[in-house]
């Protein structure tokens, strides 16, 4: 039994905010912000607009180029740390896309590790327990999580959300070709979004002290961009080459290195300890910034449909970040 992607599909919220913009409410510039990190411009959700109507438009959109009905979806793993409601949106998701009820769907947390967490679970399901067809979406909304007072965060994130779909194979046309993921929470202090407490609900305890508990509510994200940059810069080599080694196939075998889009110097750092040259990099983080988990498969799909990822291409795919949270793919389109 063998696994492999056979659509994909994206989309973003209507309001873009450019650096110029981010400079009228911080101190900042285009010039620093597109030096230190490479992008330019951001999608934010605005209105009416929800991270659930993203994520469906995205599925969708994979399912159409895969030519699959909702009808024939086994399961929906919704990869995000931002979900329009506390137990998740993958239900949700799963009712707007038209899938039935035959079919389940969660939500993981892996912050922008999530998309390539999400494919490995997809990859268990189908080869270990003989689903056919898991839908992959990757969609975050970090700008409500953002202090748009920080000029160190806010002009990092963007919001949007990307799918794909994975299909069960034979053993021959296995597309999955190998996976590395990995964690270490002693990392957490240099990024998070923490719960903390409304003190001001506090109630009347009726004797019993400390309870009843106060709401939680999650602080904006606080970050120490030095030392993440310095985590996503060692240990994302490593996993692409220990992705490698289980595929059994030598860096040169790669035709797209797609990293997760935080910096476009992380993945120029990236490129050169891989030996990778810059015409075998994605990059579209210029136009959306760091969207967390929907950043690969939107860049993916980009690609796709502008014809430069074809039939065959092997990616090698990597996210990165809170947890402290990093995995590899190493996939063929
Ligand atoms: N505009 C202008 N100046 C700024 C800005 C800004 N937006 N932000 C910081 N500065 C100033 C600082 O105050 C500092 O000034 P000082 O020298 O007078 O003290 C100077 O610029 C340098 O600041 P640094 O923070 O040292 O800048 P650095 O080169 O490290 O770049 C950045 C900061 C872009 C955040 C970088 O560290 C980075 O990209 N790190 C990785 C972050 C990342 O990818 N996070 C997401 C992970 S994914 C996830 O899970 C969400």
């Amino acid at each position: 039994m063998g696994s492999k992607l056979v659509g994909c599909g994206s989309a973003i919220p209507t309001l873009s905010v450019s650096n110029d913009d981010l400079s009228k409410i911080v101190e900042t510039s285009d010039e620093w912000i597109a030096a230190r990190t490479g992008i330019r411009n951001r999608r934010v959700l605005s209105g009416d607009e929800t991270l659930r109507g993203l994520s469906i438009q995205a599925a969708q959109r994979a399912l159409e180029m895969a030519q699959v009905k909702a009808e024939d979806v086994d399961a929906v793993i919704h990869c995000t740390s931002t979900p329009d409601d506390l137990f998740g949106s993958a239900a949700q998701v799963m009712s707007g896309v038209g899938c039935t009820t035959e079919a389940f769907g969660y939500d993981i947390t892996a912050a922008c590790s999530g998309f390539i967490v999400g494919l490995i679970t997809a990859t268990g399901l189908i080869k270990g327990l003989g689903f056919r067809n898991v839908l992959v979406v990757g969609a975050d909304a970090l700008s409500k999580f953002v202090d748009w007072t920080d000029r160190g965060t806010c002009i990092l994130f963007g919001d949007a959300a990307g799918a794909v779909l994975v299909q069960a194979c034979s053993a021959d046309e296995d597309g999955m070709l190998g996976f590395c993921v990995q964690s270490d929470g002693s990392g957490q202090k240099y990024l998070n979004a923490g719960t903390s407490n409304d003190e001001s609900i506090l109630s009347n305890t009726n004797g019993i002290p400390g309870f009843p508990p106060t709401k939680a509510t999650y602080s904006c994200i606080q970050m120490n961009g030095k030392e993440v940059f310095r985590f996503a810069v060692r240990c994302v080599p490593q996993s692409i080459e220990k992705a490698l080694e289980e595929a059994g196939l030598p860096a040169s075998s790669i035709d797209w290195l797609l990293l997760h889009q935080a910096n476009q110097r992380i993945i120029d750092a990236v490129a050169t300890r891989l030996d990778i040259p810059s015409d075998k990099v994605i990059s579209n983080l210029a136009n959306y910034g760091n969207t967390s988990a929907a950043s690969i498969p939107l860049a993916l799909d980009e690609a796709v449909r502008s014809g430069k990822v074809k039939a065959g291409d092997t990616i090698a795919a990597s996210g990165f970040g809170a947890g402290l949270t990093w995995g590899s793919a190493i996939v063929k389109w």
